[in-house]
């Protein structure tokens, strides 16, 4: 049985972004897979110090809750992972994940972690149509350039300001489904 890991890392409790990740879930679920679900906003996290300690051993040195985060994405063989758009970035506890996935890549950046996991991304924004899928796009390259993961889909929506949009939209829902069979 193959291992997904699903990091919602949008604050907000049970809201578009995490709704639409485990959406994904489900379909990967029903697809075979084991499922591990990570909210950040439940885990107590620190930004990368740059220390350089990690590009020895492929470890980070913190032990805090994205160490917890990192290595159960090392043993996955895929990750979903949600973020909001806050100012035209991914919000800050995403932000934070990817800083800390330094640990995933030496000096050379050559990657410590096995090539090819499977990758899915959520982004959702309040008022900007575009910025939702830029940041999913980034997320993408970013995570498939530097950690060799390979895209297996996206799902971006807008209008998520109120928090139970996207738990009424069918079209998004079943797209991250399908998204979610592809594990
Ligand atoms: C601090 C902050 C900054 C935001 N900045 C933007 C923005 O630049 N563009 C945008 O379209 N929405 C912005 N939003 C709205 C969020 O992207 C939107 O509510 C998001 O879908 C929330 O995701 P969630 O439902 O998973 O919590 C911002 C929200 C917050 C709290």
């Amino acid at each position: 049985m193959a291992k997904v890991v699903v990091v919602n890392t949008s604050p907000r409790k049970g809201a578009n972004s995490e709704t639409l990740a485990m959406k994904i879930a489900e379909g990967a679920k029903d697809n075979g897979n084991e499922i591990q679900v990570f909210n950040l906003r439940e885990l107590e996290i620190n930004g990368c110090k740059a220390c350089m300690g990690c590009k020895k051993t492929g470890n980070c040195v913190q032990k805090d809750g994205i160490k917890d985060v990192l290595e159960a994405i090392k043993e996955a063989d895929g990750l979903v992972i949600s973020a909001a758009v806050y100012f035209g970035q991914p919000n800050a506890q995403y932000r934070i994940l990817e800083d800390r996935m330094f640990s995933f890549i030496d000096g050379e950046f050559k990657p410590f972690i096995a090539p090819g996991k499977k990758l899915a991304v959520v982004g959702t924004s309040g008022g900007d149509p575009v910025a939702c899928g830029t940041i999913a796009d980034g997320i993408l390259g970013r995570l498939g350039g530097f950690f060799k993961f390979d895209a297996v889909g996206k799902v971006a929506i807008n209008g998520c300001n109120p928090p139970n949009v996207a738990a009424g939209n069918e079209e998004a829902l079943a797209q991250a489904y399908e998204i979610g069979k592809k594990f």
